[in-house]
């Protein structure tokens, strides 16, 4: 891309990204799943760097599903202890930053001490006021809807259907206070969703890539702003 057709791109507020293809990156190269995992944490740094620079709101990445458990136990051990090197190592990087953490999905599965790990992180980057990070972790589309209702009714807001409304339940979800991702990004050829943000991506622009994540970079990321710019959200309407 010419760097005159950059300066005039439109930057999207929120890009989600399910980042796929680690392991198959990986062992066509000839090495275990993991160091896929270990190249795709590292792309994941560059991405959010290049994303702020770009003027982008809030990037929000898919970094272990509901389903993913299912995996070998090596394997999940593996995705834990990188998530856990990312919590523990990330403060001052964040702080010079000003990257805002949160993560999103159910942390109560969590290891004790990633939970608080986690817990410290979005604590101590809480009041950042650059880009908004969000980490999809024990994630599940599903299944943040579903916490997302028990928690309206916990507080008592399911009591008069009436009153029920998307505002109430987007209230209780993990990405409350978030605007709906503008564009989805998903890497390594699969054209699915696989339980990443169903509620949020209702009108987000999807593009695939068959990049594996691993070789994801700048360059990528503006392919993908690129196509963005060429479609033309109706969100139902018409447009002439
Ligand atoms: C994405 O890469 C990372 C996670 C799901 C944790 P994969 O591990 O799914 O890699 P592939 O899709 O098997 O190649
Ligand atoms: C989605 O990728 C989950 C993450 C990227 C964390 P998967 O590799 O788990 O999804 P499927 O199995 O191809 O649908
Ligand atoms: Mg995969």
């Amino acid at each position: 891309m010419s760097e005159e057709n950059r300066g005039s791109l439109r930057i999207p507020a929120h890009i989600a990204i399910i980042m796929d293809g680690n392991g198959r990156w990986a062992r066509r190269r000839g090495m275990p799943r993991t160091f896929g995992h270990s190249q795709g944490a590292k792309v994941v740094e560059e991405i959010l760097e290049d994303a702020d620079h770009l003027g982008v709101k809030y990037l929000t990445v898919y970094a272990f599903s509901t389903e993913n458990w299912s995996r070998p136990q090596a394997e999940v051990k593996a995705l834990m202890n990188l998530l856990r090197r990312y919590m523990k190592s990330s403060l001052a990087k964040c702080t010079k930053n000003n990257v805002r953490v949160r993560v999103i999905g159910d942390k109560s599965m969590l290891d004790k001490d990633l939970q608080d790990a986690i817990e410290d992180l979005e604590r101590n980057t809480a009041s950042n006021t650059g880009i908004g990070f969000q980490i999809a972790i024990n994630y599940g589309g599903r299944d943040e809807i579903l916490r997302a209702v028990r928690r309206a009714a916990a507080q008592g807001l399911l009591s008069d259907p009436e009153k029920i409304d998307e505002s109430v339940l987007e209230g209780c979800l993990d990405t409350a206070g978030i605007p709906d991702p503008d564009l989805l990004i998903r890497t390594c050829g699969e054209q699915r969703i696989s339980n990443f943000l169903l509620w949020q991506l209702a009108y987000s622009e999807m593009y695939f890539t068959d990049k594996a994540w691993p070789e994801f970079d700048h360059e990528e990321l503006l392919k993908a702003i690129d196509a963005y710019n060429h479609r033309e959200r109706r969100y139902g309407g018409l447009t002439d």
